[in-house]
């Protein structure tokens, strides 16, 4: 092994800095090279690399966004466009790769290993929808992003005894809207992994009203509907003072917290001691808190298994 090529594909996440500035050092400290590979897979093709030491990566711990920048390139999915990408990795010497993104992102670090050059993935993706996995880089701080907003909406809700409903990010997946609701003590949390019932909803909303609840918070993740779209539902069942809220993408921006800087850092050393182990083809995950390892290929017939108890947990508390 020479130098290990390293990029960042899909959007951006808090915390992908911190892994790639972890593959630089522990590299570096085996004897290995490492070269940046800018805009994703669209700049592997193009080769726009800059080679990574340990001094211009140190500040990077702290930053959020991705200083390698990111592009969706959906042309890496033809076989001649994936030879360019490997011609380009031979031409500079690099013979191992790291992509950190979501799953798309992992058809290229397969691809890319079935022509040779042994590839890892890291899951960075705010949306924690990855399979094999409980954790994604980048979660942890959209999840505070988010509580410290939907903190401040209650503030104007509970002055103006007002329901808000508020939109999380997450794609399809309802955990950042699982655990924000739940941290925020949300009245009803809506995702697509459970139906849901408005009119039930508008009915705990007047419970706590009539209890003397000067507010009300519905967490919704955008993978069920719009917010506002909500609003004029559940306005179908109650005569509610309600404004719909999209928190939208502040939610991927800012400095990463100390656990996704930990596991970032923790998953991109892991990653360097794979290829140095001769492996390719594998998806870094965690797992209560342990890291592991499984095929990237096993990925493609999984499902992201979403922690359900805390909806459970917060329906004890509410309804
Ligand atoms: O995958 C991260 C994410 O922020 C999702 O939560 C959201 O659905 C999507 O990306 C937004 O994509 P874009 O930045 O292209 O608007």
């Amino acid at each position: 092994m020479k130098r290990i090529g390293i990029l960042t594909s899909g959007g951006d996440a808090p915390g992908m800095n911190a892994a790639v500035r972890a593959v630089t050092k522990t590299a570096i400290h085996n004897g290995l090279g490492v070269v940046g590979i800018r805009y994703g897979f669209a700049g592997l093709v193009a080769g726009d690399f800059v080679t990574l030491t340990a001094e211009n990566v140190d500040h990077m711990i702290s930053l959020g966004g991705t200083f390698l920048y990111s592009a969706r390139f959906p042309e890496f999915a033809q076989p001649e466009v994936q030879k360019k990408g490997v011609e380009q990795l031979k031409k500079h010497d690099i013979d191992t790769v790291i992509v950190i993104g979501g799953d798309g992102s992992y058809h290229g670090a397969l691809a890319l290993t079935r022509l040779g050059i042994n590839s890892i993935g890291l899951p960075g993706t705010i949306d924690n929808d990855i399979p094999c996995t409980d954790y994604t880089i980048g979660l942890d701080t959209a999840c505070n992003t988010a509580l410290e907003a939907i903190d401040k909406i209650r503030d104007t809700a509970s002055s103006h005894h007002r329901v808000f409903i508020v939109n999380v990010m997450g794609r399809g997946c309802g955990d950042i809207a699982m655990r924000v609701g739940l941290a925020s003590g949300a009245d009803a949390i809506v995702v697509p992994e459970r139906p849901y019932d408005v009119k039930e909803i508008a009915e705990t909303l007047k419970r706590g009203f009539a209890a003397g609840k000067d507010h009300g918070i519905i967490v919704l993740a955008e993978g069920v509907m719009d917010a506002e779209e909500f609003r004029t539902e559940l306005l179908k069942y109650g005569d509610f003072d309600a404004r719909a809220n999209i928190l939208g993408h502040m939610q991927r921006g800012g400095s990463p917290t100390v656990l996704d800087r930990v596991n970032a850092t923790k998953m991109g050393n892991y990653a360097v001691k794979l290829l140095l182990d001769g492996k390719g083809g594998l998806a870094v995950g965690m797992e209560n808190g342990q890291l592991e390892t499984h095929d990237i290929l096993d990925l493609f017939d999984d499902t992201h298994r979403s922690d359900e108890t805390l909806l459970d947990i917060n329906d004890e508390m509410t309804k």
